[in-house]
């Protein structure tokens, strides 16, 4: 598995990944009117917005045979006025590829690329009712705020998770391993 800064020829694979995983997550859990809010179009304009931004970054896990089967999107804090400097806007790892390591390995090359930045505090909004948050705590992530947010009609509850140094993230031996 590569993981690697994504190309703007990434894009669509990207799209492609974030929404097979958002209904492969949220199906059952949302309501259907919710889920359709995330389509491939609008997801390919954000991940050609993201990787155009000069403050901003993706990275991508990638097979042994080119298939896109996960990404991260990251950069500054977005709310502004909260004292974590970097922000993981988003994680996706496709179904049948999660439990592999792939979404840690992808966690590493976003914090190393926000330490290169000289960012070391960052934090994540994740849906309250996400089914996946012990990925964030297995991480040492802690839970700093929650918030609900108001999306065409839908009220939605939302929870940050934190790491005030990002350096902590995984064990040392494990973090040399993970210099991607
Ligand atoms: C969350 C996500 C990115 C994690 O990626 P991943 O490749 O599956 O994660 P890893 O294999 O690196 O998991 C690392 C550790 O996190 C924890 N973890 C991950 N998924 C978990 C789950 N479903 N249940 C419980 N613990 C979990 C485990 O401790 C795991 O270590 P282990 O497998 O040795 O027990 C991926 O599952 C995903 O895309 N989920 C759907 C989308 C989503 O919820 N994204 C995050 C919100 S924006």
């Amino acid at each position: 598995m590569l993981i690697r800064d994504a190309k703007l020829s990434d894009a669509a694979g990207i799209a492609r990944v974030n929404v097979d995983t958002w209904y492969s997550t949220y199906e059952g859990i949302l309501p259907e009117q919710q889920l359709a809010l995330v389509t491939a179009p609008d997801r390919l304009r954000y991940a050609r917005e993201v990787i155009s931004a000069p403050n901003k970054g993706m990275v991508v896990a990638e097979t042994e045979n080119g298939k896109l089967v996960g990404f991260a999107a990251f950069g500054p804090e977005r709310v502004g006025n909260l004292p974590y400097k970097g922000e993981l806007y988003v994680i996706y790892v496709l179904k049948p590829f999660q439990r592999k390591g792939i979404g840690s390995k992808l966690m590493a090359a976003v914090r190393n690329r926000l330490h290169e930045a000289g960012i070391n505090t960052l934090m994540v909004w994740t849906l309250h009712d996400n089914p996946y948050q012990r990925f964030y705590q297995s991480l040492g992530g802690a839970i700093v705020y929650t918030r609900t947010l108001e999306i065409e009609g839908f009220k939605t509850l939302e929870r940050a998770y934190g790491w005030w140094d990002t350096l902590k993230m995984f064990g040392e031996e494990q973090y040399r391993n993970q210099m991607l």
